[in-house]
């Protein structure tokens, strides 16, 4: 695959992706930069420089970011002045950090942990459950066969007693539960069953038990469940059961975090104080855990041979970012005293995890063949320079 840019001499940035749909390897490939399509410098006049995003919500929420161990070291600076908060991207996933019975991966997730720690940064840890980037191994059993239901239970004990046990006192938060909820429009389909915890255990039994598990590893802990598309009603009322129900069943659970994987077109305020409103009437805290929001309202599709045309981060689709940043922000402000922290999902637009998805956001259908299109979904720039929806955010 290749991607290059036109420059049309204008101050905007045309960048044509030449798609190849077979041979396509995104890890290799590195998104260029994009022409500045503004000649709006990227500060204002009442913008004091020397604060960052964590001093200017210092009295509402922290302010956090996904790291991994490379951004650790290539975007420290703005990482230690911007953030106060950071979750690992990918590196305390299960398949990660316990890909077999007996083997753990420590480095990375310890180099995190290290990082934040000298530069008093908290950490929030990710995840302990999730049917993606998971542990096939946890699922077979001796015999080849799929494990029982008993032994996938003692697994995911030893698995939360470990990893929670290492960290047990430097995490103010685990999310325990990922994304067990079905993304689908049938109300009456509650659970993901397409799982392979769904498929053990036919029964929320392993939701309850990662809880239990992660409060008995580490009390201090605040223990999240954690879901994506949490303000569509029909998936809302469905979190909303299941939260009840964790609280009827006495499950320590403390709060609920809404990934925020939006775009500029949606959710609307109304479906996002909604989905507050439910969560908060429970009593359980709120985090906003992977927010971006990506110019794209549908991930790119290539038809082979065709050159799929981006028009790159244009006037038009910044004033739209611009005004959806200040009116969720606008809402994170208002519903302060419950939530706790805003966390970003990546660094900067130089290389968001929704770029090799073709643009589009958390739930959308990936293309196949893959297509990469860059989603500029953050508030820093593809040069880590703050963006104007930065100073709509602060200055609000
Ligand atoms: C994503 C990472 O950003 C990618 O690098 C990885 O390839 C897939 O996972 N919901 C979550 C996050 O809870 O862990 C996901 O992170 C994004 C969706």
């Amino acid at each position: 695959m290749s991607n290059y840019f036109i420059n049309n001499g204008a101050n905007k940035g045309m960048l044509i992706v030449a798609a190849v749909a077979t041979a396509l390897s995104f890890s290799q490939c590195t998104p260029k930069q994009t022409a500045t399509v503004s000649s709006v410098p990227n500060t204002t006049p009442q913008a004091d420089i020397s604060k960052g995003l964590k001093d200017y919500f210092n009295d509402d929420f922290l302010m956090g970011v996904a790291v991994s161990s490379r951004s650790i070291r290539t975007d420290s600076a703005l990482i230690i002045k911007e953030f106060n908060s950071v979750t690992a991207e990918n590196d305390m996933k299960v398949g990660i950090i316990h890909p077999a019975e007996n083997r753990y991966n420590w480095k990375n997730a310890d180099d995190i942990v290290a990082f934040a720690e000298r530069h008093h940064i908290k950490i929030r840890g990710h995840n302990l459950l999730w049917h993606k980037q998971g542990a096939d191994w946890m699922f077979v059993g001796p015999d080849g066969k799929p494990a029982s239901k008993e032994l996938v239970l003692q697994r995911l004990r030893d698995h939360i007693h470990t990893v929670v046990g290492r960290y047990k006192g430097k995490m103010y938060v685990w999310d325990v539960v990922n994304e067990a909820i079905d993304d689908g429009p049938d109300s009456t389909v509650m659970y993901r069953e397409s799982s392979p915890w769904w498929t053990t255990f036919k029964s929320p039994e392993f939701i309850e038990a990662a809880f239990r598990y992660a409060h008995e590893a580490d009390p201090s802990a605040k223990l999240y469940y954690n879901e994506f598309n949490s303000e569509r009603p029909v998936k809302r009322e469905k979190i909303f059961k299941l939260l009840k129900k964790l609280k009827a069943d006495h499950v320590p659970i403390d709060g609920v975090g809404f990934q925020a994987h939006w775009t500029v077109d949606r959710p609307n305020a109304e479906q996002i104080r909604k989905a507050l409103d439910e969560v908060i009437s429970l009593g359980l805290e709120v985090q906003f855990t992977e927010l971006d929001i990506t110019v794209h309202t549908k991930p790119a599709e290539i038809t082979p041979g065709k050159p799929l045309v981006d028009p790159g981060y244009t006037p038009e689709v910044e004033a739209k970012q611009i005004a959806k940043y200040k009116m969720v922000f606008d809402i994170f402000r208002q519903y302060r005293k419950h939530i706790k922290a805003v966390t970003f999902w990546n660094v900067s637009d130089r290389g968001s995890w929704l770029d090799s998805r073709g643009g589009g956001s958390a739930g959308d259908p990936i293309p196949s063949p893959p297509v990469f299109l860059k989603a500029y979904p953050l508030l820093f720039d593809v040069n880590n320079q703050r963006k104007k929806a930065y100073w709509a955010v602060v200055n609000n």
